[in-house]
């Protein structure tokens, strides 16, 4: 990232103008170089031509990245990992669990489950791979203060037995599924891989998507490598803190910022990466489709993974996969039970 003092090396770009860019998300060159000359004249105050001229001399200075070859590309999609829910119709839907190296935005209304499902996914991802995780560990930035390690415990022993004599053997934990001191040990092991921060507005949590870049990098080698980033939830304060109409462009221009550098992370350290995102369930909106997720066209083009959840009688879930690419739209039915996420 380029500091402010890096950015005052473009043309026209003084102090206050590096302030105002870096103010507006543009706080690299890689940033200016593919924003548009009028998108920045009206963020930072400076005048078109002089707009231009920046974007130019940041797209010179940008590593804006080369072409590569058609077997890189292939041999870092051929380490793409899918991460079981241990739910079929679930995996099902998903052609085997949700990707590594992508983005999975579920959407739903309050107490849909979506946390429900970020915490399931932090317990899934560190099983070994025959039994569906990735073997690895998981960042979890806690927006809403609903990180729940109680929870936590809860899932590690509503897991199938199997999956449970798996994570023992490979954690080198002696015991079997029904032995308590055995389970303990394996629930404290488990929490030891889930790395939780807390955001404190959008500003910090924006940090925090650095933070576990450089988290997710300090890992690469270990035992257990950074294989699952939630974010949870990745909008309720940049929907706090920017109400105004008149504030949606920069709103918008921040979370796609912020979803740019988590992309980074997941394509970078081929980890999953689920994002939760909240909807109105009481139409109160007169613009646009209150069951549509907030951040509209850029969640849309970022997250290559949407899935609904929706509340249906009692504790079960109902699970739509929406606008998927390769994989056909559908439903599936799952229950949240005090032992984590279940099948029907
Ligand atoms: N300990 C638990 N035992 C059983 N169900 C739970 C437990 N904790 C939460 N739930 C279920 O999860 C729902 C809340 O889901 P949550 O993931 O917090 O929703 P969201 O994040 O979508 O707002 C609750 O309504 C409840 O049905
Ligand atoms: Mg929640």
């Amino acid at each position: 990232m380029a500091t402010d003092a890096d950015l005052e090396t473009l043309p026209g770009v003084g102090p206050a103008t590096a302030d105002k860019l870096t103010d507006a998300g543009f706080d690299s060159f890689q940033s200016l170089a593919v924003a548009s000359p009028s998108e920045l004249s009206n963020t930072a105050d400076v005048g078109e031509s002089t707009a231009a001229d920046i974007v130019s001399a940041a797209r010179d200075a940008a590593d804006v990245g080369g072409f590569e070859t058609g077997s890189t590309v292939l041999e870092r999609r051929n380490k793409i990992g899918k991460l079981s829910w241990h739910i079929d119709e679930v995996d099902d839907l998903l052609g085997g669990g949700i990707e590594t190296q992508s983005i999975t935005e579920v959407y739903g209304e309050f107490g849909a489950g979506k946390s429900q499902v970020t915490h399931q996914m932090a317990v899934n991802v560190q099983l070994p791979k025959e039994v569906g995780g990735l073997h690895g560990s998981c960042i979890f930035v806690d927006s809403e203060d609903t990180f729940r390690p109680e929870r936590i415990d809860d899932m590690v022993r509503g897991l199938p037995d199997e999956a449970i004599e798996a994570a023992l053997e490979d954690r080198e934990i002696e015991g079997s599924a029904d032995d308590e001191a055995a389970i303990e040990e394996l629930v404290d092991a488990v929490l030891e891989k889930i790395h939780v921060a807390k955001a404190f507005n959008s500003n910090h949590q924006m940090l925090l998507a650095e933070k576990a870049k450089e988290l997710a990098s300090e890992h690469e080698d270990s035992d257990y490598p950074v294989r699952l980033l939630c974010v949870d939830s990745l909008t309720a304060h940049f929907r706090a803190e920017y109400v105004g109409r008149g504030e949606l462009a920069g709103r918008q221009q921040k979370l796609n910022k912020h979803l740019h550098d988590i992309d980074k992370v997941g394509n970078l350290y081929n980890c999953a990466v689920i994002v939760t995102n909240q909807v109105a369930s009481n139409p109160d909106s007169f613009f646009g489709d209150p069951t549509q997720p907030i951040g509209g066209n850029i969640l849309g083009h970022k997250s290559t993974f949407r899935m609904y959840l929706r509340k249906s009688k009692g504790t079960k879930r109902i699970v739509r996969l929406v606008d998927a690419p390769n994989l056909a739209d559908g439903e599936a039915v799952m229950r949240v039970e005090d032992e984590g996420l279940v099948p029907e």
